[in-house]
């Protein structure tokens, strides 16, 4: 059984916005919505959104923005809307995982990857969920992480951020589920991009893919796979949901 990525979705009438597009997940979670006939709406803090945008096509368009800063969201929000007219779709993918020991860990990075995951996941969402509720429709994607549910040595950040998306996902699935907007998580175990394989180099990762049922890391595509089909039509009664994709990693 060969593995082809969005094989059978259309996207073709709608509008996505990707937060982090420019790298890992983001990146490849973009192409496959372009693939799939989508206007994109790409966001990242690097300088090579905009490139990347255009390379997917010419109707697609990328803007620097850093969800962690309420002004640049609210600012890039009003851009994107007054460019496409709408937004059909919200991937917030952005994300850090710095790393150290609980005792040792730095209140100022424990600061920043509160505002970038948790904080910024529900800036980005709130600029957005405003003209999906006022046209009866829309899907929110928050990228959590296995991490969100599981104790992980070094990331009691990243593990209380993600714990955060989690309940920020279920409160508004809750008050906008009924106005049909639906907002699900999405948990994957250590996937292949630099974020995942700059946390989980050498030996650590050896060890950590020998503890996963299926013995492997997850690839990007995976992952956008399951974004696209939270994100599809065909979803509609999948509300309030954490679709971990681990490998089995947290039945042990
Ligand atoms: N890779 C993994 O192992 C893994 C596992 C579980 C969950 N996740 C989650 O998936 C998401 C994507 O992870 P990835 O591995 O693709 O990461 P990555 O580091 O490869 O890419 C993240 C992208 O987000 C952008 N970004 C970071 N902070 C930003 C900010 N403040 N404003 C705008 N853009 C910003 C970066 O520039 C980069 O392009 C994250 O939320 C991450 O926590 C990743």
């Amino acid at each position: 059984m060969s593995f082809k990525p969005n094989a059978s979705y259309d996207f073709s009438d709608a509008v996505v916005v990707i937060t982090g597009a420019a790298a890992g997940i983001g990146r490849q979670v973009a192409e496959q919505f372009a693939a799939a006939g989508a206007t994109l709406a790409l966001i990242d803090r690097s300088e090579s959104i905009a490139d990347i945008a255009s390379n997917l096509g010419e109707v697609h368009r990328g803007w620097i923005a850093d969800i962690s800063d309420p002004e640049s969201v609210a600012a890039t929000a009003n851009r994107i809307l007054s460019q496409f007219g709408r937004v059909d779709i919200l991937v917030n993918n952005a994300g850090i995982g710095p790393l150290a020991p609980a005792e040792d860990f730095p209140l100022e990075t424990w600061d920043k990857t509160m505002a970038v995951n948790l904080r910024g996941a529900f800036l980005v969402a709130r600029a957005f969920a405003p003209d999906m509720l006022a046209r009866g429709q829309g899907r929110i994607v928050n990228l959590a992480s296995q991490a969100a549910v599981i104790g992980i040595e070094g990331h009691v950040a990243y593990c209380a951020s993600k714990a955060g998306v989690i309940g920020m996902t279920n409160c508004m699935a809750l008050e906008w589920g009924p106005r049909g907007v639906t907002v699900n998580a999405i948990s994957p175990t250590v996937v292949e991009t630099e974020l995942g394989l700059t946390g989980w180099a050498g030996e650590k990762g050896e060890r950590a893919r020998a503890a996963i049922p299926t013995r492997r890391f997850a690839r990007p595509a995976e992952i956008a796979c399951a974004i696209m089909y939270v994100a599809s039509r065909e979803a509609a009664m999948v509300n309030g949901a954490n679709l971990l994709i681990d490998g089995g990693y947290t039945i042990i």
